[in-house]
């Protein structure tokens, strides 16, 4: 048998996964595979060429740099380069439907994200016989069986790559899917472009591929390849060290984690209002930053604590490089959301690796601006998001361990001489309406006073746990020939 090479072939790895499809606008269209699962299977092998593979998103990427440079060039605004890309990915109940019951190595990804809500901490019901019932919209409590992602330039481009891959399956009187529901997002309008709806810069700090991306920025962290790519180097228990143990065809596959995530901004923006301080200097747009660990520009307070400095926001070279100070939330809380979901040197410092915790984070804005009637009343009227997408080689790693042991753990970053207290944009304490959040270290000069967070501004809708498997284990496996 042929040794597997060092590295992976960027025609093998899906799209979105290492470089990330180019998008304005985005389907996710979650699927149950009909009962004729052959069917099904035949009409994969037609998809297949339509998947963008890493290279081909290299070659978008490309592209578009140079169609931009050239518009800049001659001074003119055009409209984005029209361009499409699509990626698939099987739940677990999708593997098993396919017939495919390999232990995948990932009890997070086999038990599924529905059973997996109750410790993630959403809200929801508990019932008899220790059941639970998150409060999700009512279509990811049922088995989703997989998820195609249509990315593009625009709604118009994306719209027609959703009827050609509706129409593979579908075609004639036979079909072989049906969609249970699809997710529609896009960037925001505007100065807004690249912002979520709580108006922070977001994509900033992912993780470097080794082998991959050759030039991280500075303060950007190399991890290997198997951080975020099964059975390549690192693909390993956390706690353990083991390499996980998976079947041949999951080599170069990613798991990809979907949250649908409600932000309630309206909300949010009346709480930092309410909160502020003059006295102190206390401003919204400081309690938000320190809410968060960076301004809305996308500067750390880590380097920039008390100001805002817009231009590091935008500049690779600055707005990385930072560390935190382990004994100290002078700078930026332990509890903000950047330091809880990358704390960075303050377990670093004690000799912990945070490698194997590291995800790539993808997804996309969905629902619309606020209106101006919402803002006045400070209620949120109609629904807005983040459809929250990471992939990562290991979900139990990843995802549910920055969620459940480091958003939710109200000690941790541990060891400090105060509870850091709830990660104030992601942390949960499920339905345990009586253990209300809070946080330590929002004022400045008084760091060790609790913060109350009086209600959850992001509210979990539904998920699910996918598995992206390479090109090749799509032809060789999945599909029939
Ligand atoms: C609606 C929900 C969320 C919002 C509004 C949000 C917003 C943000 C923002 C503005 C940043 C800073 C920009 C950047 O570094 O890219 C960030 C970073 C990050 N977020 Fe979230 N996020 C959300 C959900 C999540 C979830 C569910 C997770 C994982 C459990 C997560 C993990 C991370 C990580 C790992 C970072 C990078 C931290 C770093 O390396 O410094 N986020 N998020």
């Amino acid at each position: 048998m042929a040794a597997t090479p060092q590295t992976f072939d960027p025609t093998n790895v899906q799209g979105d996964v290492l470089p990330g499809l180019p998008k304005r606008v985005q389907h996710y269209l979650l699927f149950q595979i009909d009962d004729d699962v052959a069917a099904f299977r035949k009409r994969l092998n037609l998809l297949i060429p339509l998947i963008t593979t890493t290279a081909e998103v290299q070659d978008h990427r490309a592209k578009i740099a140079a169609y931009k440079k050239a518009a800049t060039a001659l001074g003119i605004i055009l409209p984005p380069l029209p361009m499409w890309g699509v990626n698939i990915a099987f739940s677990h109940s999708g593997l098993v439907k396919l017939g495919m019951n390999d232990d995948i190595g990932d009890t997070a990804f086999t038990k599924g994200q529905l059973a997996d809500s109750k410790s993630l901490g959403d809200p929801g019901a508990s019932g008899k016989d220790d059941t639970f019932t998150p409060d999700w919209i009512t279509q990811f409590k049922n088995p989703i069986h997989g998820v195609i992602i249509i990315s593009g330039d625009s709604h118009l481009s994306v719209d027609a790559a959703h009827t050609t891959v509706s129409s593979i399956f579908n075609i004639g009187f036979q079909p072989t899917l049906h969609e249970a529901l699809t997710l529609k997002g896009s960037i925001r309008p505007g100065d807004q472009k690249g912002h979520e709806h709580f108006g922070f810069l977001d994509g900033i700090s992912q993780p470097a591929v080794k082998d991959f991306d050759t030039k991280p920025d500075p303060g950007q962290e190399t991890v290997r390849q198997g951080v975020i790519l099964c059975g390549r180097e690192n693909d390993a228990d956390a706690r353990t060290g083991k390499p996980f143990v998976r079947p041949a065809w999951a080599l170069d596959g990613s798991f990809l984690t979907l949250r649908y995530l409600a932000q309630l901004v309206p909300e949010f923006n009346n709480f930092l209002k309410a909160s502020e301080d003059p006295l102190h200097g206390l401003t919204a747009d400081l309690i938000g930053a320190r809410l968060m660990g960076r301004w809305k520009s996308g500067a750390p307070t880590d380097l920039f604590p008390l100001q805002d400095n817009p231009a590091a926001g935008m500049d690779p070279a600055q707005r990385s490089n930072f560390t935190y100070d382990p004994s100290s939330q002078d700078r930026c809380p332990f509890a903000a959301h950047t330091r809880k979901a990358n704390p960075r040197a303050d377990l670093e410092s004690k000799g912990f690796s945070t490698e194997n915790r590291r995800i790539i984070r993808r997804g996309i804005q969905f629902g619309p601006e606020v209106t101006a009637e919402e803002a006045a009343s400070g209620k949120t009227q109609h629904d807005r998001g983040l459809i929250f997408v990471a992939y990562s080689g290991s979900i139990t790693n990843g995802f549910q361990f920055i969620q459940k042991s480091w958003a939710n753990n109200t000690k941790f970053p541990i060891d400090k001489p105060v509870d850091p207290g709830f990660d104030p944009v992601i942390g949960q304490n499920g339905a345990d309406s009586v253990r209300l959040r809070s946080m330590t270290g929002v004022h400045p000069d008084n760091t060790g006073e609790s913060f109350p967070l009086p209600a959850d501004w992001v509210v979990p809708k539904g998920g699910e746990y996918f598995f992206s498997p390479s090109i090749s284990a799509l032809r060789s496996t999945f599909a029939l020939a």
